[in-house]
């Protein structure tokens, strides 16, 4: 099914599809994708997130209120997604061993940028989240804040490889996109707030670029019960899903995020489990 031009950021005219798209090909999109947009991103978000700070996503839930992660000092920590290493720096500043993984280059030198401006450096590899580049049992606590996991085609292999890299007892903590969000469209404003389409519907949302025809980004999407299944096929434990309210004074503006939509339903899952 094709649809209208829709973006979720400002770049060259794309075509959006649902249709099934590989691993290999949601990854060498969505590489691609962050090294173009990563200028932007930080430019219009490395403020709110804070050069030292920990959000779980636009509503402003911090780690320090949330404690996701359990205690963090002294413990080996894997930040999958990690982008500009805003939450692993903010980790490292509470004692923990924090390193990033990221898909993207260009997200990599904002994270050595903000390094030498902060003096508080996060030890960071690029790679993807179905291919972890660690050793088995090498992580007390493995989490990723809005990073790979809704860019995944293969997400049983991501989570496998987060089981993989954990120690026994270890904890997974991660933040996307509400589920409940998928029917709706990608709007800030009351327009967004008419369902179009499937909760049930994984359907990858695809765009191809219009001049090349190469696919230039990929979203997956599961529902909450697919997370719960997908954790406990995996030997976790689910404790804890945590749907932050939209907080009194946050007039931001973030994708299809906003107070208008914030006000009625959930925008961010936060979800928390520990491997058996
Ligand atoms: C929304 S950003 C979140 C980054 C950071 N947590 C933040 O709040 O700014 C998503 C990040 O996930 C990364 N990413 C996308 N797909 C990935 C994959 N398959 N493996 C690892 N990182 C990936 C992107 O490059 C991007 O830096």
């Amino acid at each position: 099914m094709e649809q209208a031009v829709q973006t979720h950021w400002p770049h060259p005219p794309v075509t959006a599809h649902r249709r099934s798209v590989s691993e290999e090909e949601s990854r060498l999109a969505n590489g691609a994708d962050w090294d173009r947009y990563a200028d932007e991103y930080q430019a219009t978000h490395g403020g709110y997130l804070g050069d030292v700070g920990f959000l779980w996503g636009p509503e402003g839930l911090t780690e320090a209120e949330a404690r996701m992660l359990g205690e963090v000092r002294d413990r080996d920590v894997l930040e999958v997604g990690s982008g500009a290493g805003q939450c692993s720096r903010w980790v490292r500043s509470q004692g923990g061993r924090a390193v990033g993984l990221d898909l993207s280059h260009r997200q990599l030198q904002h994270s050595l940028r903000i390094d030498d401006a902060t003096g508080l450096d996060v030890p960071s590899v690029r790679g993807t989240a179905t291919h972890l580049p660690f050793a088995d049992d090498s992580f007390d606590v493995v989490f990723s804040s809005f990073g790979a996991l809704q860019f995944v085609a293969d997400i049983d292999r991501a989570v496998a490889e987060t089981a993989r890299v954990l120690r026994p007892g270890g904890r997974f903590a991660f933040s996307i996109t509400h589920p409940t969000r998928w029917m709706f469209p990608d709007d800030p404003t009351e327009d967004g707030l008419t369902a179009t389409q499937s909760y049930w519907d994984r359907t990858p949302y695809v765009e191809v670029d219009d001049e090349t025809g190469a696919t230039s980004y990929a979203e997956h999407h599961r529902t909450l019960g697919d997370w719960v299944g997908l954790l406990a096929g995996a030997g976790f434990r689910l404790t804890t899903l945590l749907e932050p309210e939209w907080p009194e004074g946050n007039e931001r503006l973030w994708g299809g995020w906003s107070r208008v939509r914030g006000a009625l339903t959930p925008g961010t899952a936060i979800f928390g489990a520990d491997l058996s």
